[in-house]
């Protein structure tokens, strides 16, 4: 076992090494979203915040804060999607049965709302640290793409459901969120429409 995973954290070390570099990149080209809403004070202190997805592509990621916690806001491709059932075997907690880590609409295996739209905080629920996102299918067999944690190996896939025998605890939590128009999500409330 150890050696399991110590081996996969080599691995992953490996990839995380090579793309550090792009993530930095991603990180300083993909602005923080535009059209938060409403002001940043009001963010600090704990609102609501409005984020546009229409513009995003399939297999697109961003990052915005609310409530100064990192919230990943990623469209999966369809294929992608067609990737969540092959990598259950390899989950911890692959039906989201921790009912701590989100809200109630997000038990299915989507984890979300819509199934393309995915929003989970990027804090890895060992100690904290930003997952990295790595959304290419292996090398290693059992990596479908996900979020891998640099800082002690932990893993998670598309949906941000912890691999089996990694540091992590618990699947990445999902927060309250609804769509208040058919691209726009609110995040920090899940009452009222979808
Ligand atoms: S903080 Fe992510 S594995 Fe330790």
């Amino acid at each position: 076992m150890t050696d399991d995973v110590d081996r996969n954290r080599r691995h992953f070390l490996t990839v995380a090494t090579a793309v550090t570099g792009g993530a930095g990149i991603a990180l300083a080209s993909i602005p923080f979203i535009s059209s938060l809403k409403p002001s940043a004070r009001a963010e600090a202190q704990g609102a609501p915040v409005e984020v546009a997805v229409g513009s995003l592509e399939p297999g697109e990621m961003i990052r915005v804060l609310w409530r100064g916690r990192l919230v990943f806001v990623l469209r999966r491709s369809e294929e992608m999607l067609s990737r969540l059932s092959l990598v259950s075997k390899y989950l911890d907690d692959p039906n989201s049965s921790n009912a701590d880590q989100q809200p109630n609409f997000a038990v299915n295996e989507f984890r979300s709302r819509k199934p393309e739209i995915l929003v989970v905080e990027g804090s890895c629920t060992h100690l904290g640290c930003a997952p990295l996102e790595q959304f290419e299918v292996g090398p290693a067999a059992d990596w479908y793409g996900g979020f891998f944690c640099p800082c002690h190996g932990s893993k998670f896939d598309l949906s941000g459901r912890v691999y089996k025998g990694v540091p992590a605890p618990t699947n990445l939590r999902v927060p309250p969120y609804r769509f208040i128009q058919d691209d726009v999500i609110m995040i920090g409330v899940d009452s009222g429409a979808a």
